[in-house]
């Protein structure tokens, strides 16, 4: 069975699934993404989608933001991702990349007159982020502010930002980077939200740091809060708080919860993986795999096919 994509309102062989050179977003970056996951529990033989909708709502908040207009509901968007999970055939974790994009094939930098389309993906995951730790650097790059392109939607163009950090953070030997804001607070990874732990609580960037408002990170906020009674504080949060921190991890659909052992070759808290983010990384596993009953909203099962 080979894996399948929703193109042109259709499902067909990915290898089948192209655009033209001209197209807007290639050139300038006008698109939006999500990335989702379907987790294979191999025990239950099914998937797990985890929150699709809440990914889909983000999506179409992204729409609104460069002005594409998509004909779907996001309760049509998840039927449509349910049936390409389900006729790709994979049986392993899998990750789900659907894509809104300025599809007209026209030279010319704008938002307005032209046409908009939409696609889906399935692919393979390979792990992001190994699970011993990663080592951080602060980037020399400031993560896109609000005024620039607002990074609360997941907008094609500003992972050049990312990429410039990550690709820094790698040259140098690091695992990743953590991007400051233009004022010099901690945002976010290039792919990831972050948080740390101090005096016992979670602190985390508060929404106008110019973060991606994670779907891992409010699944992280209600984990916290109801099963190990720990509040978060969202707030701005210094570049030295980080070397301070007792413990400090990143979150995200493609790197979890990923801890962080060391933020510019300085261990963070004794170095090793801690308490409160072992613990988090436990609950994260069964709610992932839809295993917690306390979360039936969070879930879409879909049964091995
Ligand atoms: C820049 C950025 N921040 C944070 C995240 C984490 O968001 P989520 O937990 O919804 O995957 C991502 C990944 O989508 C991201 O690209």
């Amino acid at each position: 069975m080979p894996p399948y994509a929703f193109f042109h309102k259709q499902f067909l062989p990915l290898s089948e699934a192209k655009i033209g050179i001209l197209t807007h977003a290639f050139h300038y970056g006008t698109a939006c993404f999500e990335g989702i996951r379907a987790n294979w529990d191999s025990e239950q033989e099914r998937f797990c989608l985890f929150r699709p909708e809440d990914h889909y709502k983000r999506m179409l908040d992204g729409c609104r933001i460069l002005k594409i207009h998509l004909p779907y509901s996001t309760d049509e968007l998840c039927q449509l991702t349910v049936e390409l999970v389900g006729k790709s055939g994979y049986h392993e974790d899998v990750y789900i990349r659907p894509l809104a994009y300025k599809s007209s094939e026209t030279v010319g930098v704008r938002l307005h007159d032209l046409e908009d389309d939409f696609l889906i993906i399935v692919t393979t995951l390979p792990p992001y982020l190994g699970g011993e730790g990663a080592r951080c650097c602060t980037s020399s790059w400031r993560r896109v502010d609000d005024t620039m392109i607002p990074a609360r939607g997941k907008i094609c163009g500003i992972y050049v930002n990312s990429a410039l950090a990550k690709t820094e953070a790698w040259e140098n030997g690091f695992d990743e980077a953590i991007l400051l804001s233009y004022d010099g607070h901690v945002s976010e990874g290039s792919g990831e939200n972050i948080f740390l732990v101090s005096n016992g609580n979670l602190v985390t960037p508060s929404p106008s740091d110019n973060i991606l408002l994670g779907i891992t990170r409010d699944t992280v906020i209600k984990l916290a809060k109801n099963e190990l009674g720990v509040d978060t504080i969202e707030r701005q949060v210094d570049r030295s708080e980080l070397y301070l921190a007792e413990e400090c991890f990143f979150t995200g659909t493609a790197a979890n919860i990923a801890p962080i052992v060391e933020v510019d070759h300085r261990p963070v808290g004794t170095g090793e993986v801690g308490k409160i983010t072992t613990e988090l990384q436990k609950l994260f596993t069964e709610v992932m795999l839809g295993r917690n009953p306390k979360y039936p909203d969070w879930y879409t099962l879909l049964a091995k096919s």
